[in-house]
């Protein structure tokens, strides 16, 4: 904890001592009451319901992890925050300001990288700048930039068929980085790795993380992957997919992924989410189909 400053007195003076009714900043991302409902499919009669009454704040420059199984509408909830879904229920405000389509201040990483084959490493990082019409060389200067965050120096000129899947990644995240967006949503980013290659990238992200300072979303159906990386982890199941717990990841000693990975309480985290999603699982009404009775 630190310490306050002294008056001569001994006194601690009045400006020091933080308001308990000061306001804390608004939220960097506000999602109000989601719900989402894909219409016109085989499955139910009313509409599948993806998405189900979401309440979610994250504050600026926080790592948010989103865990919960598969189809319990993790992508659905990342891709309304991006403005690439729309919610058809609810609000989502980036900055105070709805979200109405994408936009530059929110990038976004998935899974299966979503690189152009017939661009270099270079060309990949280069084209949101280019896109954004920043001149050439503005553009190189800042792929260079982000292509030595990522590590990736000695492959400016390859391309993505000549990468393994970690340094295809790699490429993907400078590639978000390059916009410089406010905010990255990462959608399983790691999900096609090896274990090994996976760990070393977590700690890549979590390095990246803490330099830039980015408001990060980070969705996993990977349970350490999330406390290892959180700040916080939101719990989801589904569907219709919603936020059960959000848990303040609090590990005694570094934020490192490399000190969290053994810390003992990694497992107290883990076996607590596994208890909400196995409890949720069995309780959770039309949770096998996901039937909506929105009238
Ligand atoms: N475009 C779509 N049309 C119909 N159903 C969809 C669509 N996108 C997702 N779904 C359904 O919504 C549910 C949640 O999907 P998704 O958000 O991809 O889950 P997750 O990312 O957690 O695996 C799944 O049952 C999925 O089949
Ligand atoms: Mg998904």
């Amino acid at each position: 904890m630190t310490s306050l400053p002294e008056s001569p007195s001994g006194a601690v003076p009045r400006a020091a001592i933080p308001s308990a009714t000061a306001p804390l900043p608004p939220p960097k991302i506000r999602c109000q009451r989601l719900a989402k409902v894909f219409e016109n499919i085989g499955r139910a009669r009313n509409g599948f319901a993806a998405l189900s009454d979401v309440n979610l704040e994250v504050r600026e420059a926080e790592f948010l992890a989103v865990v919960g199984p598969s189809g319990c509408g993790k992508s659905t909830l990342l891709n309304i925050i991006g403005g690439h879904v729309r919610p058809t229920l609810g609000l989502v405000t980036v900055d105070g300001l709805p979200v109405t389509g994408p936009s530059k201040w929110v990038g976004m990483v998935f899974q299966n990288f979503g690189l152009f084959p017939w661009r270099t490493v270079a060309g990949n990082v280069e084209f949101g700048p280019q896109v954004a019409g920043l001149p050439a060389a503005e553009c190189r200067d800042l792929a260079r930039r982000y292509i030595r965050l990522v590590g990736l120096e000695r492959f400016v000129n390859a391309y993505p068929k000549e990468l393994s899947g970690g340094m295809k990644q790699r490429v993907a995240l400078a590639r978000a980085l390059a916009n410089d967006p406010g905010i990255l949503l990462m959608d399983e980013p790691l999900g096609s790795l090896d274990a090994q290659t996976r760990e070393t990238l977590q700690d890549e992200v979590a390095r990246i993380w803490a330099d830039t300072r980015k408001t990060i979303i980070f969705v996993t159906h990977n349970i350490d992957e999330a406390v290892i990386l959180g700040d916080r982890v939101a719990v989801m199941t589904g569907p219709p997919g919603r936020v059960i717990e959000l848990i303040e990841v609090d590990l005694p000693g570094s934020r490192e992924p490399a000190a969290r990975r053994y810390s003992p309480r990694l497992l107290e985290y883990k076996s607590h989410i596994w208890d909400l999603i196995r409890r949720a699982g069995a309780t959770l009404p039309g949770a096998a189909y996901g039937e909506v009775v929105y009238r």
